[in-house]
């Protein structure tokens, strides 16, 4: 039987852990926009697929919409100033495209940018670093309308876009991503029709995740030219490390194939300038169409590579077909609300793995975090032991990676607020701050006291 990570991560204390850290580790939490702000109709923001895509019948648990969220437009200050009390280094967070451009491609809607440099002023005047996401899946409507991800034009619109941001924040933002998880976006998005905008064909999937890429690749130099000489610009890709559940053969093989569905369909491009060899044929599709310099353009170097983790994924082939499965049972593993294995040690796995593999200067750790059922006492309470646990097991299992020689550089929680969870609406909690909707009080959970404390010492 193998010792828990839990167990081992508890047998140290949090001074040991914080020691494993260099001095100027950027440690913060993340939101996106979609998630937190509502306020969607307000000040000249134009609906995006999102707001469409929840609005369609059974998408969402319960019907529910980032229309309101968390409130977080007109309660930006009050939240920055709860993340100062909290001794947060950093915030990442997205901008809301259609925000900004409320067609995607211009004119500028003044008043929804105003909305994020009065954030970023008020970060900074908190010495919070601000950590700036161009895209978290909100592609504005009428670029859809256009043909979405699947229109090549997409992809320089967004480069565009990304140059108007730096134009603007540029002298005070330092850390920019261009895509968030773009691999949810175009397999769930154009693939399985999970999130929005609800396609289900695979060869969508792979032409959209294509135009991503290209998004990325063609906003790079663009973002370099009008931001500091210092600043660093990378990609958010959501990763998973495959695990053998034993060592048959058609095991073996759904390992591989898992592998390169989730992780080497955009690392590799990034890192390698091509696709896997069997990407295509596994998902029974072809290339995506492409043009002679797409792949220069997509593997420019990056300043750093960050990525989300959450769970890890354990694959047991059949031997009757070809098939394999993913097993989500495992005997004495705990499980999260969204029902993913707590399994910290994935996480220094796939950070060691990609240094290695595909050496990107710098990495960060974007997202981790976990959905626990939180009861709220009515006063000031919430006993969420099962997140801090989970928290700061990760946090020890980067700092493992960091004593392994991984250039790791920062660490975000999802979530700061409980939030919109996408098609599980408000139903699953990530925040180390509570939020009550009825009232949007919020209220310190014990994970987010703990961090606070951790954060301090
Ligand atoms: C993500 C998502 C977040 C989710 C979180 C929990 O980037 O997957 O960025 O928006 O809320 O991952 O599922």
């Amino acid at each position: 039987m193998r010792v828990s990570d839990h167990q081992l991560a508890m047998t140290t204390t949090d001074a040991e852990i914080a020691a494993l850290f260099p001095p100027d580790f950027l440690w913060g939490v993340s939101t996106a926009a979609y998630q937190i702000e509502g306020a969607t109709l307000e000040d000249g923001r134009a609906p995006s697929t999102w707001d469409y895509f929840a609005t369609l019948p059974g998408k969402v648990y319960a019907g529910e919409t980032g229309e309101v969220a968390t409130d977080h437009y007109h309660r930006m200050p009050q939240d920055v100033a709860l993340m100062a009390d909290l001794g947060l280094k950093s915030y990442r967070f997205s901008i809301a495209w259609s925000r900004v451009l409320p067609t995607g491609v211009g004119p500028i809607n003044a008043r929804g940018l105003d909305f994020y440099e009065r954030l970023v002023d008020a970060l900074l005047e908190h010495k919070i670093t601000p950590f700036v996401t161009l895209y978290h899946w909100d592609l504005p409507m009428t670029l859809h309308e256009r043909g979405g991800w699947l229109n090549r034009d997409t992809a320089y619109a967004f480069a565009d876009y990304a140059e108007m941001m730096a134009a603007r924040l540029g002298d005070r933002v330092d850390h920019w991503v261009t895509h968030n998880e773009p691999w949810c976006n175009a397999f769930l998005g154009y693939g399985t029709g999970f999130h929005a905008p609800g396609l289900e064909d695979m060869q969508s999937a792979i032409n959209a995740g294509h135009h991503l890429l290209l998004a990325h690749g063609l906003a790079l130099p663009r973002l370099r030219a009008l931001t500091s000489p210092t600043a660093q610009v990378g990609i958010t890709l959501n990763v998973s490390p495959v695990y053998a559940a034993d060592a048959q053969a058609p095991t073996l093989q759904g390992v591989e194939h898992k592998d390169v569905i989730q992780n080497r369909w955009f690392l590799d491009p990034l890192f390698k300038a091509h696709y896997p060899e069997t990407l295509f044929s596994s998902l029974g599709v072809q290339a995506p169409p492409m043009e002679a310099d797409d792949m220069a353009l997509i593997s420019a170097p990056i300043d750093f590579l960050s990525i989300n983790y959450y769970s890890r994924a354990v694959i047991r082939g059949s031997t009757q077909n070809a098939s394999y499965e993913e097993v989500n049972a495992i005997e004495g593993s705990e499980y999260t609300a969204m029902n993913w294995e707590v399994y910290p040690s994935g996480l220094t796995d796939i950070l060691v793995r990609l240094h290695h593999d595909y050496a990107p200067p710098r990495l960060m750790v974007t997202e981790n975090g976990a959905a626990f059922p939180d009861v709220w006492d009515g006063e000031h309470e919430i006993n969420d032991s099962r997140r801090l646990d989970y928290l700061r097991s990760h946090i020890r299992a980067v700092g493992d990676a960091i004593a392994q020689g991984v250039p790791v550089h920062g660490y975000y929680i999802w979530s700061l607020l409980d939030n919109y969870e996408w098609t599980e609406g408000y139903s699953k909690r990530f925040g180390i701050v509570y939020v009550d909707y009825a009232s949007q009080r919020r209220i310190i959970k014990k994970s987010g006291h703990w961090y606070a404390s951790f954060l301090a010492l």
